[in-house]
């Protein structure tokens, strides 16, 4: 295959020696055996059997079989010359009941994944919680219940004491604000809770749980560990400039973008953009407006598309919504967001800007279309193309004095989309289901050989 200009230009050599590069996973999406050896059900093992909410009833008893199959899996990580893997871990693997007994076997099976990975000489870099809150706790209010701040910092401390003296890269959870805001405010996601009642709350507990678990990994980690946190952003631009979209898309930039890493950061909610959600001061106890800041090591940010913001009167609270990107004429992947390179350039800009962001990783960038095997090949030009083009503008970033260091794609397998069902492929390897067989695509052959 003859090389373009860009191709070449497009060298790992410009990103430095130091720059991580990697592939994203998580629990939930892959592993499977749902209650084999022990494991608790999770809110996302029961939503899944719930009538209509994921697409085409699909669920994620089997996934891709990763439980079991883990060791072909990362030798397919080495294959692909990829030198970190980010995956998380279930807590209903380790605590079946949420909180007290101990799984053993669950402890067992991560440290089998951990010792697997540095024997291949891949590092693994864990997310503690990637939205498979246990249903037991659940039943006792999920995060709308304070006492999560204690049920999580008991599961975060359990890692941290078993896999602490092995891995040395930490994310405390995976994008709070699509787990809220889809778990408890649309209900489109597990627990399928909605409405203000139940999202205001949980978003005070789930940032006051980042910050403690940031604290606990700080306390019983060594000292050249390095703690992050991962956040969802998208670019967001007004429909027009007009002054009530502008100040619409203000409104969605606080909601998307800034909810939960601000606070973290010690610059408090960003409420004044954002008065819809000033009940949050409701759930404040003495002394959280300082328990909510941690400083960490690293920010994971996770960038796909972009958003065009619009005014609307008549949604509720934010009075903005989305102008779909089918209806803007755009390149579109399988989830039907746009495909907007520049988008990650402006993120990882935005994120530099903050004045406590010491380093950023990007911890998930892909995009899902509809590969197929032909002739035992999968040739998917849509998703190199997005890859090479996204990872160009990292590199602009960086090139302009950004602390952007490191690059994980989302996803090493064709996976459990969530809601979304096994419909979007977002794998550098494609996966068949039935037969749980694996085939490189052309997109994941470029990653290698880009990372040789
Ligand atoms: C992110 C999630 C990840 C995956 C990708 C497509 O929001 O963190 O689990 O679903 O989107």
């Amino acid at each position: 295959m003859e090389l373009t200009d860009r191709e070449i230009h497009l060298s790992k050599d410009l990103f430095g020696a130091d720059f991580e590069w990697g592939v994203s996973t998580a629990a939930f999406q892959v592993e499977g055996s749902h209650d084999a050896d022990g494991k608790g059900l999770s809110v996302w093992d029961v939503f899944t059997t719930k009538k209509g909410k994921i697409l085409n009833g699909d669920h994620a008893q089997t996934a891709c079989d990763f439980y079991n199959l883990y060791e072909r899996d990362i030798d397919l990580i080495k294959e692909l010359n990829i030198p970190n893997f980010r995956f998380s871990i279930s807590w209903t693997r380790i605590l079946p009941e949420g909180t007290g007994k101990i799984n053993q076997a669950g402890i067992d099976y991560y440290n089998r994944v951990i010792n697997y990975c540095l024997k291949q000489g891949v590092e693994p870099w864990l997310t503690v919680y990637h939205w498979d809150l246990p249903h037991v706790l659940e039943v006792k209010g999920g995060w709308t219940n304070r006492e999560a701040i204690t049920w999580f910092s008991e599961f975060i401390t359990i890692c941290a004491q078993n896999f602490g003296d092995r891995v040395k890269h930490w994310m405390v959870m995976n994008e709070p604000v699509v787990f809220t805001g889809a778990g408890y405010f649309f209900g489109i996601h597990a627990p399928g809770r909605s409405g203000m009642k139940n999202f205001v709350p949980a978003i005070h507990h789930v940032t006051m749980s980042i910050a403690e678990g940031g604290r606990i990994l700080r306390r019983l980690l060594s000292s050249t560990t390095q703690i992050g946190t991962t956040f969802s952003c998208s670019q967001i631009e007004p429909y027009t400039d007009k002054p009530r979209d502008i100040a619409a898309a203000v409104r969605a930039d606080a909601l998307i973008n800034r909810l939960y890493i601000e606070p973290l950061l010690g610059m408090g909610y960003p409420i004044k953009d954002l008065p819809a959600l000033k009940d949050l001061k409701k759930y404040f106890y003495p002394g959280d407006e300082d328990k909510l800041r941690f400083d960490f090591d690293f920010i994971g940010i996770q960038n796909y598309t972009r958003e065009i913001i619009k005014y609307s009167f008549f949604t509720p609270y934010i009075k903005a919504s989305m102008v779909k990107a089918e209806k803007r004429g755009v390149d579109l992947t399988a989830m039907r967001w746009e495909v907007y390179p520049p988008s990650i350039y402006h993120m990882i800009k935005k994120y530099d800007a903050y004045p406590n962001v010491k380093k950023i990783i990007v911890t998930e960038n892909g995009s899902a279309f509809p590969d197929e095997v032909t002739d035992g090949e999968v040739n998917d030009p849509k998703r190199l193309k997005y890859l090479k083009d996204y990872i160009a503008q990292v590199l602009k970033a960086k090139n302009e004095g950004c602390k952007v260091n490191g690059y994980f794609v989302w996803t090493l397998t064709d996976n459990f989309e969530w809601a979304e069902g096994y419909h979007p492929r977002f794998g550098l390897i494609h996966v068949d289901h039935a037969t749980q067989q694996r085939t490189v695509k052309a997109s994941g052959r470029w990653y290698a050989e880009f990372l040789k």
